[in-house]
């Protein structure tokens, strides 16, 4: 999507995968100059790893503990984080977020972007995760609440756990809760999750896939690397 968007705005740039092995990732930060890099999206295991190598986090960044965009300032690379918009963004275009009942799965570094962007919007969220001790940490950070059950009736429902990402017939959660739920997102993209198939299969009528967080995120990413507006379609159109 970004090497679509370079060549509609004319812009002279190449957008490249790095396969960093994780002893090699302070080296790979440090030359990141002489590499020519004006700017980098970090995915997983590194979104927190890399913070240590950069001259200057965002505050959203410092909020959420992990960068998922390295842009250039001064001649410095500084960090910052648009994991949040790409899940509170597709979410907005359906409906203001204000007051909804939301249920979180998830408390690792996915569900940390999403609740900042839901605190924000002013959404009531219910944290769901495995480990409830890290569900509760998260859900006292921004003034949420944590839960083990979703029996609340939730009108949206997040993904934000790796269930999905290694083995897509594994869902988070039992299908049942989809029941009154108006729309479902899942962060996992790259293939079509039990979760999206449960959620479609229950009529659920808005469902938010991983590609659409992807997009989302790229959006800002590249406004913020070029300056200029995204060339949305275009970047839509070859994702
Ligand atoms: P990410 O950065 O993608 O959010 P992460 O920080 O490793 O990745 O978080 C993964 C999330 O998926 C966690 O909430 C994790 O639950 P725990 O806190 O209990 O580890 C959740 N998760 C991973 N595998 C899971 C599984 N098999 N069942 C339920 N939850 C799972």
């Amino acid at each position: 999507m970004h090497k679509a968007a370079f060549k509609t705005l004319k812009v002279s740039a190449v957008y490249e995968a790095f396969d960093v092995k994780p002893n090699d990732l302070e080296d790979f930060m440090k030359n990141l100059h002489e590499k020519h890099v004006d700017g980098l999206n970090v995915s997983m295991p590194y979104k927190t790893e890399v913070m240590q190598y950069l001259a200057g986090i965002d505050p959203v960044a410092k909020k959420i503990g992990a960068v998922n965009c390295i842009y250039k300032k001064n001649g410095k690379y500084h960090g910052t984080n648009y994991d949040w918009k790409g899940i509170i963004e597709p979410l907005k275009k359906i409906t203001p977020l204000k007051g909804k009942k939301v249920l979180l799965l998830g408390a690792g570094g996915a569900a940390k972007a999403a609740c900042y962007g839901l605190k924000k919007e002013g959404a009531k969220v219910f944290i769901l995760n495995r480990t409830f001790e890290s569900a509760k940490h998260l859900a006292d950070q921004y003034g949420f609440k944590a839960t083990e059950t979703a029996e609340f009736m939730p009108e949206i429902v997040i993904n934000c756990t790796s269930v999905g990402f290694d083995n897509p017939e594994e869902s988070p959660i039992n299908p049942r809760v989809f029941k009154d739920v108006k729309i479902v997102l899942d962060i996992i993209y790259g293939h079509k999750t039990r979760f999206v198939k449960d959620a479609r299969a229950a009529g659920v009528p808005y469902i938010i896939t991983g590609l659409e967080v992807l997009l989302y995120q790229g959006y800002a990413t590249l406004e913020k690397w070029l300056g200029v507006k995204a060339p949305k379609e275009v970047m839509r159109e070859s994702l």
